[in-house]
């Protein structure tokens, strides 16, 4: 029996994400209206969850396939299809790392939204989405952009804050908020600089609540989060923690009788 822990696929297993990406719906659904999906597209939804964007795709006609790491998600991403009557999107598990179920030249779209970037190996996830992408097609990445000062570039700064240091050679995930980065990666995969375009968005975080309950949300259901928790309690520090993220929520917080956090990220096309 294979008893290694994945420790990508434990991250994000852990807690509850989907509490999370209940709070991501109207942006996810307003950058899938920019991506030109026509019906019939064959689109690959890249780190998926529990269908943020791939559940907008497919209601706009796309053959869709979700693929993500974390059984929990796709399971709770094929319960939203299910749900919702749509025939035509299908997720399944899988790793960025290492597509070895999907053929060459299948996509007409590679999306990932905060999805591939989370991935080990980014040099592998790059080779991975060219790949499986037909030539002539596209990929489009939303990536969180390391030192931002807007909102999850913030939360992860001040959560890596309590976390102990990551193994050596360890790549952090928010390098793909760095155009020479992203340049490079797709360039090892055979696509020059020139087919690499990057643009600034923002995705609003929207939450009934409070900002203090937010947080709480990510205390209880966000792996990340959470790990910070885990490892700020063992010094003693969790009260600490705590009071930085309710600064972090309400500072940024937009609206008055609920949540409302938005997030600036590097959205990268690549053509194929
Ligand atoms: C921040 S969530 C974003 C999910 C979704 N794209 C959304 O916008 O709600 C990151 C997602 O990437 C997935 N992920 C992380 N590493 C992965 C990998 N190596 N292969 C596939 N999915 C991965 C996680 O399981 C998680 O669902």
């Amino acid at each position: 029996m294979n008893t290694t822990v994945n420790p990508n696929k434990a991250l994000w297993e852990k807690g509850d994400f989907t509490r999370i990406a209940a709070t991501m719906r109207e942006s996810g659904e307003a950058l899938v209206q920019e991506l030109g999906i026509t019906k019939g597209l064959k689109v690959l939804d890249l780190g998926c969850g529990d269908g943020t964007t791939a559940l907008p795709e497919a209601k706009l006609g796309a053959d869709v396939l979700g693929v993500d790491i974390a059984t929990n998600l796709v399971e709770a991403g094929n319960r939203r299809a299910t749900k919702q009557g749509l025939t035509n999107l299908k997720f399944q598990e899988g790793d960025a790392t290492n597509l070895k179920q999907v053929p060459d030249k299948t996509f007409d779209l590679v999306v990932s939204i905060f999805g591939a970037m989370f991935a080990p190996k980014p040099f592998e996830v790059a080779k991975e989405m060219v790949r499986v992408a037909r030539p002539g097609g596209r990929i489009v990445m939303g990536n969180w952009i390391p030192n931002d000062p807007t909102f999850v570039a913030q939360l992860l700064k001040i959560s890596s804050n309590y976390t102990p240091p990551p193994p050596e050679g360890f790549v952090s995930p928010m390098t793909w908020g760095i155009e020479n980065n992203v340049i490079e990666r797709f360039a090892a995969a055979g696509i020059p600089a020139e087919r690499v375009s990057f643009t600034r968005d923002t995705f609003t975080f929207n939450f009934q609540g409070t900002p203090s309950a937010y947080v709480d949300e990510f205390r209880k259901y966000y792996g990340p989060t959470m790990n910070a928790f885990e490892a700020a309690e063992k010094q003693g520090r969790a009260a600490e923690l705590q009071k930085e993220l309710e600064e972090l929520f309400n500072s940024q917080n937009k609206s008055q009788d609920a949540t409302s956090i938005p997030a600036t990220f590097l959205r990268v096309t690549v053509a194929v």
